[in-house]
């Protein structure tokens, strides 16, 4: 197999079991400080009233053995883990502590159908290229429409450069394709990288990393 091009059920438990103790993206984690710099803000404004900020809810799209779903429990988030392989849920259960499960759900189901409810940001780290382009453009639509005014977009996706993008089956889009798809959005994070190196699993890939966090306007 020639790294992710046919990825099956086997591969992805392979990436699993190799990723699992991997940190956070960077995108999450730029998101998360976003939004803990905007609640502390209103923390302070609020002070002296009863009452009390509700924990913010993510939906985890393509969320593998859970590295990004983690970090996002941690920083008191509730959160939505979807994937459509059984052993993303045993990994990521396996993986999560104790103490953070209760504000875990995980959805076991296709990204191309699957409802997303309205959140506060939705995370999509090296995911829905692994959708084709009839599922990939809805599925941003519904992205988009889960989310209101200063909700987040953060994703890893890969360019159009990527050894991937000669695959039918999956969506690379150009940066600036990427972007102009966030006409809705503040970009606040925007980085893109192309190089050569090994995959998770270690297979040669050549990579184009689009990576963004995004809010969106008002
Ligand atoms: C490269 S892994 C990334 C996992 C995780 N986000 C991370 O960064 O470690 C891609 C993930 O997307 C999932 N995936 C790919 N196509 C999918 C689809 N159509 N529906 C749901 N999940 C999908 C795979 O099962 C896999 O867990």
């Amino acid at each position: 197999m020639l790294d992710w091009m046919g990825a099956d059920s086997e591969h992805w438990a392979d990436y699993y079991a190799v990723t699992v103790d991997r940190p956070a993206w960077r995108t999450v984690r730029l998101a998360i400080d976003r939004f803990r710099e905007e609640d502390e803000a209103s923390a302070a404004r609020l002070r002296g009233d009863s009452g009390s900020v509700a924990p913010r809810y993510a939906v985890d799209l393509g969320c593998g053995a859970g590295r990004d779903t983690r970090e996002l429990l941690r920083a008191g988030w509730r959160v939505l883990a979807v994937d459509r392989e059984p052993a993303a849920r045993t990994a990521l259960e396996e993986a999560v502590e104790a103490d953070l499960r209760a504000g875990l759900q995980i959805h076991i189901e296709d990204l191309a159908t699957v409802a997303i409810p309205p959140c506060d940001m939705v995370n999509a780290s090296l995911c829905l290229p692994f959708l084709a382009p009839e599922a990939f453009y809805p599925t941003w639509r519904r992205i988009v429409g889960a989310l209101e005014p200063g909700a987040r977009f953060a994703a890893m996706l890969f360019g159009d450069h990527d050894e991937s993008a000669s695959d039918p089956e999956m969506t690379c889009l150009s940066p600036d394709r990427t972007e102009a798809h966030l006409a809705d959005f503040q970009i606040e994070h925007w980085s893109v990288e192309e190089d050569d190196r090994p995959t998770a699993l270690g297979d040669p890939h050549h990579f184009h990393l689009v990576e963004f966090v995004a809010r969106k306007r008002a």
